[in-house]
């Protein structure tokens, strides 16, 4: 019996790629443990998004490459989009990494951790982009409440700035039949809460069935269960998907629908392949169409040639159209995507200080948007208790925390709430006497 040890950064569909890397390993006889130290297989699913998630996690590996040091037996591996995109680079950083397995190559680890076990030493595994092997899909942890399950990999579209296309090749979308399957396993084993995940799940397509019809047939899976989906496109994000939202109640009112920037120029730029005007109408018809819609998005400050003005263009949007939340992020370079062509001139601390000013702009708006809450009604999903102060957790459709009241109630069960206040990001509520 061996232990293997595994760590992921990234996004969410790399965290489903490490539940199944994880299966794939204990179905062979590996067993799972909380700290490296103890292991006798260390891996790390990796990403590539941003240079400073790709420098934290070199620097990562140089720490657990000293703990294999003290250890010789342990074997250190580096999977996911870092090792796509840069193969046989990492063991020339990192020297005492041993196996180095692309996010289009992970069931390559096992046979690569036998080659190791033999004394062979095996190149990296980096399997052609338009060549996917799947790992199995995740063992489910009923008491994680929340179900992932990743629909569509890859991505068509060429935004400039993006590292993805080129570590997860062209978009590959599951079999319909495969994912009403998994979906409905995951709410016999308890599931609670389940998230379609794609870097584009609008243009889902498979064996005839587009994303607002894998939408209905997931959502006739019985039981008391919500249905999210993340991420989507603007340029795709259709009314149909619109039209079932508000039509079925399982579908959480929630879209996180990325703009990057509210500047015309810098969005054409960007190649993001939508006007800033078609992004307002598709928020205005969301907003039409779904009661109580909750909206998010993400940034990018500091894109080539960003001007000050245009920047202003960014948080005139985001005050205008009144985000739930926002993630920004400061642009960063990736070699090989169209942008990098471009010269990085916006000086770090020029991009360091848009992100602060933006982030001063949110944490106003979620105040504001907070506010709007109080007094209102929503459905929450109890998640557990907070370990210190035995408060009860709970989360609104619209992906809002609610507090509530230290009591007895069982985690997993659907209650209306009344909320009661809002301090910045959070909201504070009563349950309503159950009917
Ligand atoms: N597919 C999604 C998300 C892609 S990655 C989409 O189309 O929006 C998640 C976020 O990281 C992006 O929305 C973008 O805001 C940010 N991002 C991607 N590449 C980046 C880069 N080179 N520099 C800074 N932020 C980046
Ligand atoms: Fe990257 Fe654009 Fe694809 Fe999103 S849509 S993954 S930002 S290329
Ligand atoms: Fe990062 Fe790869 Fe996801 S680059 S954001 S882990 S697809």
């Amino acid at each position: 019996m061996k232990r293997f040890y595994l760590e992921s950064y990234g996004c969410q569909m790399n965290v489903y790629d490490t539940q199944g890397l994880a299966r794939m390993l204990e179905d062979h006889a590996f067993v799972r443990v909380a700290e490296p130290e103890t292991a006798d297989v260390v891996l790390v699913n990796t990403c590539s998004v941003r240079e400073h998630a790709e420098e934290r996690t070199l620097n990562r590996l140089a720490v657990l490459g000293r703990l294999k040091a003290q250890n010789p037996n342990m074997k250190l591996g580096v999977c996911g989009c870092m090792a796509q995109r840069m193969g046989a680079e990492i063991k020339k950083r990192v020297p005492r990494v041993d196996l180095v397995v692309g996010a289009q190559a992970l069931p390559a680890v096992l046979p690569a951790l036998e080659a190791l076990d033999r004394g062979e030493k095996p190149g990296p595994q980096v399997e052609p982009l338009d060549h996917y092997l799947p790992p199995p899909r995740p063992r489910f942890d009923a008491k994680n409440l929340k179900g992932f399950v990743t629909i569509i990999r890859g991505c068509n579209k060429a935004c400039a700035y993006c590292i993805v296309p080129t570590t997860r090749g062209p978009e590959v979308s599951r079999h319909p039949d495969d994912l009403v399957l998994e979906v409905h396993e995951l709410v016999l084993q308890g599931a609670r809460e389940i998230t379609l995940l794609g870097q584009n799940v609008n243009s889902y397509e498979s064996a005839g069935v587009d994303f607002p019809e894998l939408l209905a047939r997931c959502g006739k899976v019985p039981g008391k269960w919500r249905l999210r989906f993340t991420t989507s496109h603007p340029r795709d994000m259709s009314r149909e998907v619109m039209r079932r939202m508000a039509a079925a109640p399982r579908l959480a009112p929630w879209i996180h629908l990325p703009v990057q920037s509210g500047s015309p120029r810098v969005l054409k730029a960007m190649n993001r392949d939508y006007s800033l005007e078609h992004y307002l109408d598709v928020i205005e018809a969301a907003r039409e169409a779904i009661p109580d819609l909750a909206l998010t998005t993400d940034l990018i400050v500091g894109f080539p040639g960003e001007t000050e003005a245009e920047f202003e263009e960014t948080v005139g949007l985001v005050e205008r159209l009144r985000y739930d939340t926002f993630y920004a992020f400061k642009y960063s370079p990736r070699s090989g995507t169209a942008a990098a062509r471009l010269p990085d001139d916006i000086p770090s601390e020029l991009k360091q200080a848009r992100l602060a000013r933006l982030l001063v702009v949110q944490r106003r708006l979620a105040h504001e948007v907070n506010q709007t809450y109080v007094g209102r009604k929503l459905e929450v999903l109890i998640e557990g208790a907070d370990s210190r102060r035995g408060h009860v957790l709970s989360r609104t459709g619209q992906n809002k925390i609610v507090v509530l009241e230290p009591q007895e109630i069982a985690p997993g069960t659907f209650r209306d709430a009344i909320i009661e206040r809002a301090e910045g990001q959070t909201l504070y509520g009563r349950l309503c006497a159950s009917a």
